[in-house]
């Protein structure tokens, strides 16, 4: 390897809407260069799937570039590929793992397809400086919520319980576009919550006796209820509801997962580990609890390279083997399988 022990890898992320490349040595992040198509959406109020393929396509070269750029590294220096290869958009992920392997192959070097879902969770590695050590992670984006006791980021991870039909964003988005919101909806209900009174209404928290399983449709059937017998209802003081009823539900559920397992640190990934409520009320409880709170920086929370790039390298690290050329992209895909084979 070059200059240091340390793998120098460049991941690719192409499962959604976001063409995305991040560099690493190691767990060091060396770059992190995001072009994204939301726009392009917005006027559908959805991310339209082949609008994004075509996106990551024409965005591909030059994002890989600017990281290079950026970096100060050179194609021929890097180590080993990364690329997210499920879940998701299946013409999406196909754009991404056609240029890894074509990159991989041309340069020959070792080419690994990483879960899209693990690698939210992994990139709290990125900072060589942080001991890695088991903890429980939330992972909150806009196709999948679910909680998982992470052992290590590469090799042991297991999921405890997961959404049985919306995810959180997903719930978010909807919402968003109940409040007449802009898209995406996660970020425009954030925004709004902030003049609203969470304690307005109490809209429902759904399984409540279930361990760690969500669910989110019961509470957009009470939103969407609330708004038809309300036509003047205060939109921030639904919005705010709401949030916190998603925020609450989120966090007793991750916190009963620390107390169940014994683990006392919680890792908060995903988009909606964005939002502002989701974050200090986390802050608030694990600082009441002892429990030590990980949440990324706000532009690693929701899709990028950088996560690609970690959980590569902790492969790499891990001595696990690279996966085979040819590399299947998966729409579907449990969180259960960090690496492809
Ligand atoms: O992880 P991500 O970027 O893409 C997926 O893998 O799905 O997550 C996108 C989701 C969207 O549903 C978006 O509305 C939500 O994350 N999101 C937020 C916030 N920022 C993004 N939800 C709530 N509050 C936010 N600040
Ligand atoms: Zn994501």
């Amino acid at each position: 390897m070059n200059q240091s022990s340390e793998p120098l890898v460049l991941g690719i992320e192409t499962s959604c809407d976001e063409t995305a490349v991040g560099i690493v040595r190691g767990r060091h992040l060396l770059a992190n260069v995001i072009a994204s198509s939301v726009e392009e959406h917005a006027r559908f109020g959805g991310v339209v799937p082949e609008i994004a393929s075509r996106a990551h396509l024409e965005a591909m070269p030059a994002v890989i570039q600017e990281a290079l750029k950026i970096a100060k590294v050179s194609l021929n220096d890097i180590d080993a590929f990364g690329v997210s290869a499920g879940p998701g958009l299946i013409g999406a992920l196909l754009v991404g793992t056609s240029a890894a392997s074509g990159l991989a192959v041309g340069l020959d070097k070792p080419l690994f397809g990483v879960n899209h879902l693990s690698s939210h969770l992994a990139v709290d590695a990125l900072d060589e400086t942080k001991p890695l050590r088991p903890a429980v992670g939330l992972l909150v984006s806009g196709g999948h919520s679910s909680i998982i006791q992470v052992n290590d980021f590469a090799t042991d991870i297991r999921v405890m319980g997961a959404t049985i039909d919306d995810a959180a964003g997903e719930a978010f988005d909807k919402i968003a576009r109940l409040l007449e919101l802009d898209f995406p909806g996660g970020p425009a209900i954030d925004r709004l919550a902030v003049d609203g009174n969470s304690h307005a209404i109490d809209f429902p928290r759904g399984l409540q006796d279930s361990d760690y399983n969500f669910s989110f449709s019961g509470l957009k059937t009470a939103v969407s209820r609330y708004l038809q017998k309300t036509p003047d209802a205060h939109r921030a003081d639904v919005a705010a509801s709401f949030q916190e009823a998603v925020v609450d539900v989120l966090l007793s559920k991750a916190i009963a997962a620390c107390a169940a397992t014994g683990i006392d640190s919680l890792i908060i990934a995903g988009g909606v580990a964005a939002n502002s409520r989701l974050r200090a009320l986390a802050a608030e409880r694990t600082a009441i609890l002892g429990i030590e709170l990980r949440t990324p920086p706000l532009a690693l929370c929701t899709d990028n390279g950088a996560m690609v790039a970690v959980m590569t390298s902790l492969a790499v690290s891990a001595g696990i083997k690279p996966s085979q050329t040819g590399l299947e992209a998966l729409s579907t895909a449990s969180v259960n399988q960090p690496i492809w084979a």
